[in-house]
């Protein structure tokens, strides 16, 4: 159960992340003894959280990397993460990103399409390199979570769609400078239901005996990331259950004896250790609502207003308190800058701490300088 340490929280500026790095040992430990048990590969997904310090244990822990851009390879690289742990996706890789992984050999690229495979072949001949390359697959399964979040469709921009596939790998076979890896796919992002990824490997299957059809051996099979959290109860789920999670890719997936499995997970690793720590400035009784008006707003996190997502809001100060109603909202022109309506709460007062729970993934990266705020800072629980 993460701990909130009030006094020492009195002297410092609000809003501010404050992160639970005992949560985030245990953590990553279940991680690794988890996907251990069936020699699972994890790449932790950076655009979850790139906060150095986050990082820093996640490499101690041995974690490899998944990148987006050529700033979260450089940024990697910088921690000590070492190239033949990075992987690297995005469907508009600019030549510079695509150079700097060729130049730091990075462990793949995961492809979204032909044009991209033609452009890494070239760049690899200019670089006199051979650039490993897996097949982003849209698979077309439905993760049932939020539509912005949400990319395994053959809506969705991501990836190849399977009528693309036939014509992708006759043209690679044509091309010097590209070695074929594998497969990779990522479904969608907060998928609590496990059925997903079941149907996922069902997909997979299907798909590899395909690519062997056409005497190519996907080595790596990359499944993405996308394993949900407890975003309602962050006390009763600190840690997402891994073990059945791993296990549903160790009894569906039709593994091919020197087949790897690779996994990219970012929110499950992070989320729950991390929270946005906010002052109540005021107390407004509108007309029907009574509003709790916080220090932190949506560009500190923008989850709520972005996604409609919720994160439990605490109030650290009075917690026995007795519970009324109240919409918590932001300091932000914008409507949406909102991070809960008619949350029954205990008593609020000006100054009272309040913790938005679960906000380690996808929180201080997505921090904006709208309205010229200044970014919050970060405090760990081992050194504050
Ligand atoms: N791999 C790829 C190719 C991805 O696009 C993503 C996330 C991941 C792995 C990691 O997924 P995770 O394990 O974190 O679900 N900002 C949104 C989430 C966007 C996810 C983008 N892709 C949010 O706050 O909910």
């Amino acid at each position: 159960m993460t701990v909130f340490p009030i006094e020492k929280f009195k002297k410092l500026q609000t809003p501010f992340y404050y992160y639970d790095m005992d949560l985030l040992e245990k953590t990553l430990s279940l991680v690794n003894e988890e996907s251990e048990k069936y020699d699972f590969n994890v790449h932790y997904a950076i655009k979850a959280n790139a906060n150095d310090r986050i990082l820093e244990k996640i490499r101690q822990k041995g974690f490899g990397i998944d990148c987006v851009s050529g700033y979260e390879i450089k940024k990697a690289l910088e921690i000590g993460f070492t190239p033949d742990g990075i992987v690297f996706a995005g469907v508009g890789k600019a030549d510079w990103e695509i150079e700097l992984g060729l130049k730091h050999d990075i462990a793949c690229f995961n492809v979204e399409s032909l044009p991209e495979l033609e452009i890494i072949n070239e760049l690899a001949q200019n670089a006199g390199k051979k650039a490993r390359v897996a097949f982003r697959i849209n698979p077309n399964v439905n993760a049932n979570t939020h539509h912005y979040i949400t990319t395994g469709l053959d809506e969705n921009k991501f990836g190849i769609s399977m009528t693309d596939l036939e014509k992708v790998i006759d043209r690679m076979k044509e091309l010097n400078h590209v070695e074929f890896e594998g497969m990779h796919f990522h479904i969608g992002s907060q998928i609590t239901d496990l059925d997903n990824f079941k149907d996922l490997c069902l997909r997979i299957n299907e798909l590899q005996d395909w690519f062997i059809s056409r005497h190519l051996f996907p080595r790596i099979i990359n499944v993405g990331g996308g394993f949900g959290i407890d975003y309602e109860d962050p006390e009763s789920h600190p840690v997402p259950d891994f073990s059945s999670y791993f296990k549903v890719f160790k009894d569906f997936l039709d593994l091919k004896s020197g087949q790897e499995v690779h996994f990219e997970l970012g929110r499950s690793v992070v989320a729950q250790c991390g929270n946005l720590i906010s002052r109540v400035l005021y107390v407004k009784e509108g007309v029907k609502t009574r509003f709790a008006i916080i220090d932190a707003g949506m560009t500190d996190l923008i989850r709520p207003a972005l996604y409609q997502a919720s994160h439990k809001v605490q109030n650290l100060t009075n917690p026995g308190g007795e519970k009324k109603k109240y919409d918590v909202v932001g300091p932000i022109c914008e409507s949406s800058d909102s991070f809960g309506k008619a949350l029954d709460l205990p008593e609020m007062k000006r100054g009272d701490f309040v913790a938005i729970r679960s906000a380690g993934a996808y929180g201080e990266v997505m921090v904006s300088r709208y309205n010229l705020r200044e970014e919050p800072k970060a405090y760990y629980s081992d050194t504050i």
